[in-house]
């Protein structure tokens, strides 16, 4: 018989194509809740999942389970602890994405420093009567500071792009990265304090985790300078909404650019109302090549488990 494998919802065709030849591949197109979760896991070898949510209570309603590939490179939605227990597998998409999402950090802080949604929503809305010269003034980009938050190999990209405006940079996060790496970006190890008090552009890219859940909250947004784009691209919990919706509101910063949403894909209804904010609806990955990669990936991943090896991206050993 077959092993079978879950793919929990809709992903490009080709991680499809090269699985169903040897297994046994089930896909379920909508989105599936936690306890939708739980009462179909039970026979699968591995699952395909894009966020879904992971827990405890699914991991042991899936007694046959060896592989949970995460077609995402954040994987704050399985409980590892509960996987690692339990000796099962789980992947992630890093790499493969990294451009793409750095692009897209890259549209918000354009976007944010130029002020576009709002002018694309006056030319929409017949309100454009020619150019004026005090319309919709942004910020000059070139020679800013960028600060990065998480200067992993997201983080990275994002500031390997600055060079092209000059920029300085400045990151953080628990751990210094060595010389060459610093030397490569020209980038300088702040203290967070710093970050928030120099940066032009602040950028997060640290995964969600206890110690940064909610590590951009009231008291960081008001140290930030006034002129400030800050950009999340990463995971919205890492922001506190609330917060934001207040800084953007009485410009305690410029302007906010997000991919992501504290209580996604609910979004603040004060955030909609708000004109200085750029949102996207969770694009970072989303270009057909990236997709086709990531896809490709997660399907290797199972395929490697499900053959008794080790898969190529682990989240970690077992
Ligand atoms: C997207 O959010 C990812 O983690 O890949």
């Amino acid at each position: 018989m077959k092993k079978r494998i879950l793919i929990t919802t809709e992903i490009p065709e080709v991680a499809y194509q090269r699985l169903s030849p040897k297994y046994q591949v089930d896909r379920n197109k909508t989105r599936l809740t936690e306890s939708q979760l739980r009462s179909r896991v039970g026979p699968y070898e591995a699952l395909l999942i894009l966020a879904d949510p992971i827990t405890r209570e699914v991991i042991q309603a899936a007694p046959l389970l060896r592989c949970i590939a995460n077609y995402t490179v954040g994987f704050d939605n399985v409980d590892l602890q509960a996987a690692k227990e339990r000796r099962i597998w789980v992947t992630n998409t890093p790499e493969v994405l990294t451009e793409a999402t750095a692009d897209l950090t890259w549209s918000l802080i354009l976007s944010c420093a130029r002020r576009m949604p709002e002018g694309e929503r006056m030319v929409r809305k017949g309100k454009f009567k020619g150019v004026h010269a005090l319309m919709l003034l942004g910020a000059d980009l070139q020679g800013k500071t960028m600060g990065i938050y998480g200067f992993g190999r997201i983080g990275q990209a994002v500031a390997r792009r600055g060079r092209g405006w000059d920029m300085k940079v400045l990151y953080y996060q628990r751990h210094r990265e060595p010389p060459a790496v610093e030397r490569r970006y020209n980038a300088h190890y702040v203290p967070f304090e710093r970050l928030l008090r120099e940066s032009d552009i602040l950028s997060i890219h640290s995964p969600l985790t206890q110690e940064t859940r909610h590590r951009f909250t009231r008291k960081e947004f008001r140290k930030m300078k006034p002129t400030a784009i800050f950009i999340n691209a990463g995971r919205g919990l890492i922001h506190r909404e609330k917060d934001l919706v207040q800084a953007l509101r009485k410009k305690w910063i410029f302007s906010a650019g997000l991919d992501v949403y504290e209580f996604e894909p609910k979004v603040a209804p004060e955030l909609l109302r708000l004109e200085n904010c750029t949102l996207l609806p969770h694009l970072g990955s989303a270009t057909v090549e990236t997709r086709n990669a990531m896809a490709c990936l997660a399907a290797e991943n199972i395929d490697l488990v499900l053959s008794g090896r080790k898969p190529k991206t682990p989240v970690f050993d077992i």
